[in-house]
Protein backbone atom coordinates (compact mmCIF):
# COMPACT_ATOMS: atom_id res chain seq x y z
CA UNK A 1 0.00 0.00 0.00
CA UNK A 2 1.08 3.28 -0.17
CA UNK A 3 1.14 6.63 1.69
CA UNK A 4 -2.27 8.04 2.04
CA UNK A 5 -2.80 11.90 0.89
CA UNK A 6 -6.31 11.81 2.96
CA UNK A 7 -8.89 14.70 2.47
CA UNK A 8 -8.81 16.51 -0.87
CA UNK A 9 -10.19 19.80 -0.03
CA UNK A 10 -7.84 22.84 -0.69
CA UNK A 11 -4.69 20.68 -1.92
CA UNK A 12 -3.41 21.41 -5.53
CA UNK A 13 -3.11 18.92 -8.69
CA UNK A 14 -1.07 19.21 -11.94
CA UNK A 15 -2.94 17.26 -14.50
CA UNK A 16 -1.01 16.61 -18.30
CA UNK A 17 -3.28 15.36 -20.85
CA UNK A 18 -5.96 17.31 -18.98
CA UNK A 19 -8.01 18.87 -22.49
CA UNK A 20 -9.66 15.81 -22.93
CA UNK A 21 -10.37 12.01 -21.95
CA UNK A 22 -9.01 10.68 -18.42
CA UNK A 23 -7.25 13.70 -17.60
CA UNK A 24 -10.24 16.27 -18.33
CA UNK A 25 -12.56 14.16 -16.12
CA UNK A 26 -9.94 13.99 -13.34
CA UNK A 27 -9.82 17.79 -13.34
CA UNK A 28 -14.02 18.01 -13.11
CA UNK A 29 -13.47 15.49 -10.10
CA UNK A 30 -10.98 17.18 -8.07
CA UNK A 31 -12.53 20.26 -8.69
CA UNK A 32 -15.62 18.66 -7.37
CA UNK A 33 -13.81 18.06 -4.02
CA UNK A 34 -12.28 21.15 -3.85
CA UNK A 35 -8.55 20.55 -5.52
CA UNK A 36 -7.17 23.69 -7.10
CA UNK A 37 -5.66 23.30 -10.90
CA UNK A 38 -2.48 23.63 -12.89
CA UNK A 39 -3.97 22.05 -16.03
CA UNK A 40 -1.38 21.10 -19.13
CA UNK A 41 -2.06 19.87 -22.47
CA UNK A 42 -0.53 20.50 -26.07
CA UNK A 43 -4.29 21.06 -27.13
CA UNK A 44 -4.59 25.07 -26.16
CA UNK A 45 -8.22 25.28 -27.71
CA UNK A 46 -8.77 22.04 -25.67
CA UNK A 47 -7.29 23.70 -22.45
CA UNK A 48 -9.07 26.84 -23.13
CA UNK A 49 -12.45 25.15 -23.43
CA UNK A 50 -11.61 22.75 -20.31
CA UNK A 51 -10.81 25.99 -18.33
CA UNK A 52 -14.30 27.60 -19.65
CA UNK A 53 -16.17 24.57 -18.42
CA UNK A 54 -14.70 24.12 -15.05
CA UNK A 55 -14.52 27.82 -14.01
CA UNK A 56 -17.91 27.59 -12.30
CA UNK A 57 -16.47 25.09 -9.69
CA UNK A 58 -15.01 28.00 -8.53
CA UNK A 59 -11.42 26.53 -7.75
CA UNK A 60 -8.03 28.18 -8.77
CA UNK A 61 -7.29 27.08 -12.51
CA UNK A 62 -4.24 27.91 -14.37
CA UNK A 63 -3.52 26.17 -17.87
CA UNK A 64 -0.37 26.07 -19.75
CA UNK A 65 0.31 24.29 -23.53
CA UNK A 66 3.21 22.06 -23.43
CA UNK A 67 4.54 18.98 -24.47
CA UNK A 68 5.80 16.37 -22.29
CA UNK A 69 7.90 14.74 -24.50
CA UNK A 70 9.70 17.84 -23.90
CA UNK A 71 12.41 18.20 -21.12
CA UNK A 72 12.64 22.45 -21.01
CA UNK A 73 8.38 22.28 -21.37
CA UNK A 74 7.84 20.41 -18.14
CA UNK A 75 10.69 22.14 -16.20
CA UNK A 76 9.32 25.36 -17.02
CA UNK A 77 5.70 24.48 -16.33
CA UNK A 78 6.50 23.12 -12.90
CA UNK A 79 8.37 26.23 -12.21
CA UNK A 80 4.96 28.57 -13.32
CA UNK A 81 2.44 26.19 -11.53
CA UNK A 82 4.51 26.11 -8.01
CA UNK A 83 4.49 30.08 -8.75
CA UNK A 84 1.27 30.25 -9.39
CA UNK A 85 -0.42 27.65 -6.85
CA UNK A 86 2.37 27.40 -4.36
CA UNK A 87 2.33 24.00 -2.67
CA UNK A 88 1.48 21.00 -4.96
CA UNK A 89 0.49 17.91 -3.54
CA UNK A 90 -1.24 16.07 -6.48
CA UNK A 91 0.65 14.92 -10.06
CA UNK A 92 -1.31 13.03 -12.60
CA UNK A 93 1.22 12.28 -15.42
CA UNK A 94 -1.49 11.48 -17.61
CA UNK A 95 -0.72 12.70 -20.86
CA UNK A 96 -0.16 10.18 -23.68
CA UNK A 97 -0.80 9.02 -27.28
CA UNK A 98 -1.78 5.57 -29.32
CA UNK A 99 0.10 4.16 -31.33
CA UNK A 100 -1.05 1.30 -32.73
CA UNK A 101 0.29 -1.09 -35.76
CA UNK A 102 2.47 -3.80 -36.30
CA UNK A 103 6.41 -3.08 -34.67
CA UNK A 104 7.57 -3.54 -38.45
CA UNK A 105 5.05 -1.07 -39.85
CA UNK A 106 6.02 2.02 -37.59
CA UNK A 107 7.94 4.52 -38.64
CA UNK A 108 11.32 5.74 -36.59
CA UNK A 109 9.19 8.79 -36.61
CA UNK A 110 6.27 6.95 -35.08
CA UNK A 111 8.38 5.28 -32.36
CA UNK A 112 9.65 8.20 -31.37
CA UNK A 113 7.18 9.94 -30.81
CA UNK A 114 5.13 6.79 -28.87
CA UNK A 115 8.69 6.92 -26.60
CA UNK A 116 8.26 10.40 -26.72
CA UNK A 117 5.09 11.07 -25.15
CA UNK A 118 4.45 8.25 -23.08
CA UNK A 119 7.42 7.52 -21.34
CA UNK A 120 9.29 10.09 -21.47
CA UNK A 121 6.72 12.62 -20.53
CA UNK A 122 6.12 10.74 -17.48
CA UNK A 123 9.90 11.13 -16.90
CA UNK A 124 9.84 14.53 -17.46
CA UNK A 125 6.68 14.75 -15.09
CA UNK A 126 8.62 12.36 -11.99
CA UNK A 127 11.66 14.86 -12.90
CA UNK A 128 10.32 18.07 -12.40
CA UNK A 129 6.82 17.66 -10.99
CA UNK A 130 7.52 15.45 -8.47
CA UNK A 131 10.45 17.45 -6.45
CA UNK A 132 7.11 19.71 -6.02
CA UNK A 133 6.03 17.36 -3.44
CA UNK A 134 8.79 17.20 -1.84
CA UNK A 135 8.91 21.15 -1.08
CA UNK A 136 6.41 21.07 1.63
CA UNK A 137 6.83 18.00 3.16
CA UNK A 138 2.93 17.07 3.72
CA UNK A 139 1.53 14.01 2.54
CA UNK A 140 1.27 14.24 -1.30
CA UNK A 141 0.38 11.77 -4.29
CA UNK A 142 1.73 10.93 -7.61
CA UNK A 143 -0.46 9.27 -10.27
CA UNK A 144 0.98 7.11 -13.56
CA UNK A 145 -1.37 6.81 -16.16
CA UNK A 146 0.19 3.44 -18.06
CA UNK A 147 -2.82 1.09 -19.37
CA UNK A 148 -3.60 -2.55 -18.96
CA UNK A 149 -1.78 -3.26 -22.49
CA UNK A 150 1.44 -2.31 -20.16
CA UNK A 151 0.82 -5.27 -18.42
CA UNK A 152 -0.57 -7.76 -20.86
CA UNK A 153 0.05 -7.55 -24.53
CA UNK A 154 -3.53 -7.42 -26.64
CA UNK A 155 -3.02 -10.80 -29.38
CA UNK A 156 -5.85 -9.77 -31.58
CA UNK A 157 -5.37 -5.95 -31.47
CA UNK A 158 -1.66 -4.70 -32.94
CA UNK A 159 -0.26 -2.68 -30.80
CA UNK A 160 3.23 -3.46 -29.15
CA UNK A 161 4.49 -0.51 -29.62
CA UNK A 162 1.78 1.25 -27.42
CA UNK A 163 2.41 -1.34 -25.06
CA UNK A 164 6.04 -1.38 -24.70
CA UNK A 165 5.85 2.50 -24.02
CA UNK A 166 2.93 1.53 -21.14
CA UNK A 167 5.30 -1.02 -19.58
CA UNK A 168 8.12 1.38 -19.45
CA UNK A 169 5.79 3.28 -17.19
CA UNK A 170 4.53 0.47 -14.96
CA UNK A 171 8.29 -0.18 -14.28
CA UNK A 172 8.71 3.84 -13.46
CA UNK A 173 5.81 4.01 -11.33
CA UNK A 174 7.27 0.54 -9.41
CA UNK A 175 10.79 2.42 -9.39
CA UNK A 176 9.20 5.68 -8.23
CA UNK A 177 7.17 3.78 -5.34
CA UNK A 178 10.26 1.94 -4.15
CA UNK A 179 12.34 5.24 -4.38
CA UNK A 180 9.86 7.42 -2.36
CA UNK A 181 9.45 4.67 0.55
CA UNK A 182 9.70 6.62 3.58
CA UNK A 183 8.50 9.61 2.35
CA UNK A 184 4.97 11.20 2.56
CA UNK A 185 4.77 11.05 -1.08
CA UNK A 186 2.37 8.05 -1.93
CA UNK A 187 2.51 6.05 -5.39
CA UNK A 188 -0.48 4.76 -8.11
CA UNK A 189 0.32 3.61 -11.40
CA UNK A 190 -3.29 3.77 -13.54
CA UNK A 191 -3.94 0.63 -15.72
CA UNK A 192 -7.06 1.28 -17.64
CA UNK A 193 -8.87 -1.00 -19.70
CA UNK A 194 -10.23 0.45 -22.61
CA UNK A 195 -11.93 4.07 -21.79
CA UNK A 196 -14.47 6.11 -23.97
CA UNK A 197 -12.23 8.91 -24.75
CA UNK A 198 -10.86 10.73 -28.41
CA UNK A 199 -7.51 8.84 -28.35
CA UNK A 200 -8.05 6.14 -31.10
CA UNK A 201 -9.90 8.64 -33.06
CA UNK A 202 -6.50 11.08 -33.18
CA UNK A 203 -4.25 7.93 -33.54
CA UNK A 204 -2.25 7.95 -36.59
CA UNK A 205 -2.98 3.62 -37.16
CA UNK A 206 -5.21 2.81 -34.80
CA UNK A 207 -7.50 -0.54 -36.05
CA UNK A 208 -11.39 -0.50 -36.59
CA UNK A 209 -11.46 -2.59 -34.00
CA UNK A 210 -9.52 -0.86 -31.56
CA UNK A 211 -12.06 2.18 -32.16
CA UNK A 212 -14.69 0.12 -31.23
CA UNK A 213 -13.10 -1.51 -28.28
CA UNK A 214 -12.93 1.78 -26.97
CA UNK A 215 -16.10 3.70 -28.13
CA UNK A 216 -17.37 0.92 -25.56
CA UNK A 217 -15.12 1.49 -22.73
CA UNK A 218 -15.94 2.88 -19.31
CA UNK A 219 -16.70 6.31 -18.96
CA UNK A 220 -13.94 8.99 -18.08
CA UNK A 221 -15.86 10.04 -15.21
CA UNK A 222 -16.16 6.72 -13.38
CA UNK A 223 -12.58 6.18 -14.24
CA UNK A 224 -11.69 9.51 -12.65
CA UNK A 225 -13.93 8.52 -9.63
CA UNK A 226 -12.34 5.26 -8.97
CA UNK A 227 -8.82 6.87 -9.46
CA UNK A 228 -9.87 9.47 -6.66
CA UNK A 229 -10.70 6.51 -4.29
CA UNK A 230 -7.72 4.61 -4.94
CA UNK A 231 -5.91 7.44 -4.09
CA UNK A 232 -7.21 8.01 -1.11
CA UNK A 233 -7.19 4.06 -0.32
CA UNK A 234 -3.41 4.18 -0.97
CA UNK A 235 -3.68 1.56 -3.76
CA UNK A 236 -0.83 1.28 -6.15
CA UNK A 237 -2.10 -0.68 -9.00
CA UNK A 238 -5.24 0.99 -10.15
CA UNK A 239 -7.61 -0.85 -12.86
CA UNK A 240 -10.48 -0.11 -14.83
CA UNK A 241 -13.26 -2.53 -15.91
CA UNK A 242 -11.83 -4.73 -17.90
CA UNK A 243 -11.30 -8.27 -19.18
CA UNK A 244 -7.85 -9.31 -18.70
CA UNK A 245 -7.50 -11.34 -16.01
CA UNK A 246 -7.78 -14.39 -18.00
CA UNK A 247 -4.30 -13.03 -20.50
CA UNK A 248 -2.74 -11.98 -17.16
CA UNK A 249 -3.22 -15.34 -15.08
CA UNK A 250 -1.49 -16.61 -18.65
CA UNK A 251 1.06 -14.44 -19.06
CA UNK A 252 2.20 -14.53 -15.06
CA UNK A 253 1.45 -18.21 -15.54
CA UNK A 254 4.28 -18.74 -18.06
CA UNK A 255 7.03 -16.74 -16.64
CA UNK A 256 6.33 -18.39 -13.66
CA UNK A 257 6.49 -22.32 -15.24
CA UNK A 258 9.62 -20.84 -17.10
CA UNK A 259 11.19 -19.86 -14.10
CA UNK A 260 10.38 -22.93 -12.35
CA UNK A 261 11.46 -25.33 -15.28
CA UNK A 262 14.71 -23.92 -15.52
CA UNK A 263 16.03 -23.38 -11.90
CA UNK A 264 19.34 -25.05 -11.50
CA UNK A 265 20.88 -25.87 -8.64
CA UNK A 266 23.52 -23.00 -7.17
CA UNK A 267 22.53 -19.88 -5.34
CA UNK A 268 19.42 -18.11 -6.31
CA UNK A 269 19.68 -14.51 -7.70
N1 LIG B 1 -8.82 5.65 -23.53
C1 LIG B 1 -8.36 4.45 -23.24
O1 LIG B 1 -8.97 3.41 -23.59
C2 LIG B 1 -7.09 4.31 -22.45
C3 LIG B 1 -6.77 3.03 -21.95
C4 LIG B 1 -5.59 2.87 -21.25
C5 LIG B 1 -4.77 3.96 -21.03
N2 LIG B 1 -5.10 5.19 -21.53
C6 LIG B 1 -4.17 6.29 -21.27
O2 LIG B 1 -4.87 7.33 -20.63
C7 LIG B 1 -4.20 8.58 -20.87
C8 LIG B 1 -5.22 9.61 -21.30
O3 LIG B 1 -5.75 9.21 -22.54
P1 LIG B 1 -7.26 9.48 -22.99
O4 LIG B 1 -7.85 8.18 -23.34
O5 LIG B 1 -7.92 10.38 -22.02
O6 LIG B 1 -6.96 10.21 -24.39
P2 LIG B 1 -7.31 11.66 -24.95
O7 LIG B 1 -6.76 11.70 -26.32
O8 LIG B 1 -8.76 11.96 -24.73
O9 LIG B 1 -6.48 12.61 -23.97
C9 LIG B 1 -5.08 12.68 -24.03
C10 LIG B 1 -4.67 14.14 -23.87
O10 LIG B 1 -3.23 14.18 -23.90
C11 LIG B 1 -2.87 15.30 -24.71
N3 LIG B 1 -1.54 15.11 -25.27
C12 LIG B 1 -1.17 14.28 -26.29
N4 LIG B 1 0.12 14.44 -26.55
C13 LIG B 1 0.59 15.37 -25.70
C14 LIG B 1 1.87 15.97 -25.50
N5 LIG B 1 2.93 15.64 -26.25
N6 LIG B 1 2.01 16.89 -24.51
C15 LIG B 1 0.94 17.25 -23.76
N7 LIG B 1 -0.30 16.74 -23.92
C16 LIG B 1 -0.46 15.81 -24.88
C17 LIG B 1 -3.94 15.37 -25.80
O11 LIG B 1 -3.99 16.66 -26.41
C18 LIG B 1 -5.19 15.03 -25.01
O12 LIG B 1 -5.80 16.19 -24.49
C19 LIG B 1 -3.13 8.28 -21.92
O13 LIG B 1 -1.88 8.15 -21.28
C20 LIG B 1 -3.58 6.95 -22.50
O14 LIG B 1 -2.52 6.21 -23.05
C21 LIG B 1 -6.24 5.38 -22.23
Amino acid sequence: MASRIGDLNGKAAIITGAASGIGLALAHALAAKGVDLALADIDANGLEAARAELAPSGRRIFTRVLDVSRDADVRAAALEFEAQLGAIHLVFNNAGIDMSGTLESLSEEDWTRAFGVNVFGVIHGIRHFVPLLRRHGGPAHVVNTASGAGLWVHSEIPMGAYAATKSSVVALSEALEQELRGTRIGVSVLCPGPVATPIAERSPHSSERLRASIAAGASPQKVAGQVLDAICAGEFYIFTPTRMKAGLEQRFGRILDALERQQVAGTPT
